[in-house]
């Protein structure tokens, strides 16, 4: 059996997919239902993953990311959005949801409600969308390790110009901003990165024993 460390070894950040190879849906929704569960502050989520499976749309999105192969190879592209209002209406649709599905009445969660209107109204916009841009990495990160656990190829990637994909995605109309994507699918065997060894640095230069 593979342990952790395993699986973290064997990923890398993949440059070229083998394009005849497509994640089937079972281990898409794998891999959504690990972004579905990571953490987030105040459980509130605050962003959207757009996942492009389309040739066509990864074709149009391939020159404005420098022309990395990863776009067109890849099977599925996780484009992650910070949501860019989040404000008093957001917060009562959370609110709802969770009264729904933790069976509590909305004024059970009116202490709860107030705690997040504060957070949020306490803060101008460029301080909520930098707090939307680290939950949406953490999501980033889970993603990452889900996709080694399961023997998929990924790479997170922020090599891409953020205005055109904005326009070709229409993020805009959706209220969402770009932050970065991550490639998924399968190492083609063209791809010399992944026998390459990690560069990583030793122990003592990355953590403080206290
Ligand atoms: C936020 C982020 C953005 C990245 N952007 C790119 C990218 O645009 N293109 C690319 O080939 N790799 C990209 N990488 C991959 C890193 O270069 C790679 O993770 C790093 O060199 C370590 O190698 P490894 O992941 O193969 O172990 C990105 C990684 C992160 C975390």
């Amino acid at each position: 059996m593979s342990t952790i460390i395993e699986s973290l070894k064997w990923r890398y950040a993949t440059k070229i997919f083998d394009i005849n190879r497509k994640l089937t849906d079972n281990q898409v929704n794998t891999l959504k239902h690990s972004i579905s569960l990571t953490a987030s502050s105040l459980g509130l989520q605050p962003y959207k993953i757009i996942v492009v499976s389309d040739h066509k749309i990864k074709k149009s999105l391939f020159p404005h990311s420098y022309n990395q192969l990863q776009i067109t190879t890849a099977s599925h592209l996780f484009v992650f959005c910070a949501i860019e209002k989040i404000d008093d209406s957001y917060t009562q649709e959370f609110i709802k949801l969770m009264s729904k599905i933790q069976n509590k009445s909305m004024e059970d969660l009116h202490g709860y409600k107030s705690m997040i209107n504060n957070f949020i109204n306490n803060s101008d916009d460029g301080a909520k969308l930098l707090w939307a841009s680290k939950q949406t990495y953490i999501a980033i990160g889970n993603l990452l390790t889900t996709c080694a656990l399961e023997e998929i190829d990924a790479c997170p990637m922020e090599g891409f110009d953020a205005e055109k994909y904005s326009e070709i995605l229409s993020l805009k109309e959706k209220g969402l901003k770009v932050l970065a994507l991550v490639a998924t699918g399968f190492r083609s065997k063209d791809d010399k990165y992944g026998i390459m060894p990690k560069v990583r640095k030793v122990y003592s230069d990355l953590f403080v024993e206290m």
